[in-house]
């Protein structure tokens, strides 16, 4: 794992943002893992202000979102269908029928076979953005006992459940499944960027870095990645050894 960490939240969203400028620019059919939540809202508006400014095109590019709430459809205001073309396809060049997110309506056992089918057939995902859960998920790829090695139906913990909360009304409303790639669809990744930022991220941070390999910090499996870069805030990087990072 390559470590680094930046002075706040828009300087690392800066360095990722220049890296999947520059892999689309080294392969323009490109496959992008994409993550929703509040951690890669400021490196998507710098990929739609690079676009606009004529710096990157994403017209060969296909996309790939980690996950879906169950039950929500892509128009529902929270779902992650729509959260994607919101802050980030409507305002670049891609083709609409180049993004895919995991559909969490119908038959959720089905759209996992179809989902995972359509990821093996893509030729792999070149570069994936992950977020990290406070509790080490990873996708929603929750602590336990086991994980996935592919896309499946999850149930939510309640930390999960709780933390994401403040983008509904109330708790009641968070929907208590969700459709997800496995740990082992994200480690098949050929190069992973992992972004935490803030405090509430730091417990989680030290025990997917420093911690023992372990399936109660599904993150942690990434220690096994053979190309992967953990980007980080102050705060995020707070409970590190600095022998663990390199200061950008
Ligand atoms: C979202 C996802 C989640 C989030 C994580 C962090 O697609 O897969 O793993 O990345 O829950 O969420 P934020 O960024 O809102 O703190």
């Amino acid at each position: 794992m390559k470590v680094y960490v930046f002075k706040d939240h828009t300087a690392l969203s800066r360095y990722a943002a220049e890296r999947v400028i520059e892999q689309v620019k080294q392969k323009p059919t490109s496959n992008l893992g994409l993550a929703t939540g509040s951690t890669p809202m400021e490196l998507y508006s710098m990929l739609v202000a690079a676009t606009q400014a004529g710096e990157v095109s994403f017209k060969a590019v296909r996309t790939y979102n980690l996950d879906e709430y169950l039950g929500l459809g892509a128009d529902h205001h929270q779902s992650y269908a729509y959260f994607m073309q919101k802050n980030l396809f409507d305002g670049i060049d891609i083709l609409p029928e180049n993004t895919h997110v995991p559909v969490g309506v119908d038959d959720i056992s089905q759209a996992a076979v179809s989902y995972e089918a359509l990821l093996r057939d893509s030729g792999g995902i070149d570069l994936q953005i992950l977020g990290l859960g406070a509790n080490g998920h990873i996708g929603f790829n929750e602590p336990g006992p086991e994980l996935s090695n592919q896309t499946f139906k999850v149930t939510l913990d309640e930390v999960t459940r709780i933390d994401n909360a403040r983008f509904f009304n109330h708790l009641d409303e968070v929907p208590r499944e969700a459709i997800t790639m496995g740990v082992g669809s994200i480690m098949r990744a050929e190069k992973i960027l992992l972004m935490a930022s803030g405090s509430g991220k730091a417990d989680a941070i030290y025990k997917t870095v420093a911690g023992p390999i372990t399936t109660q910090v599904p993150a942690s499996l990434l220690q096994l990645h053979r190309d992967i870069t953990v980007l980080l805030d102050e705060a995020a990087a707070a409970q590190l050894d600095p022998q663990f990072y390199t200061r950008r």
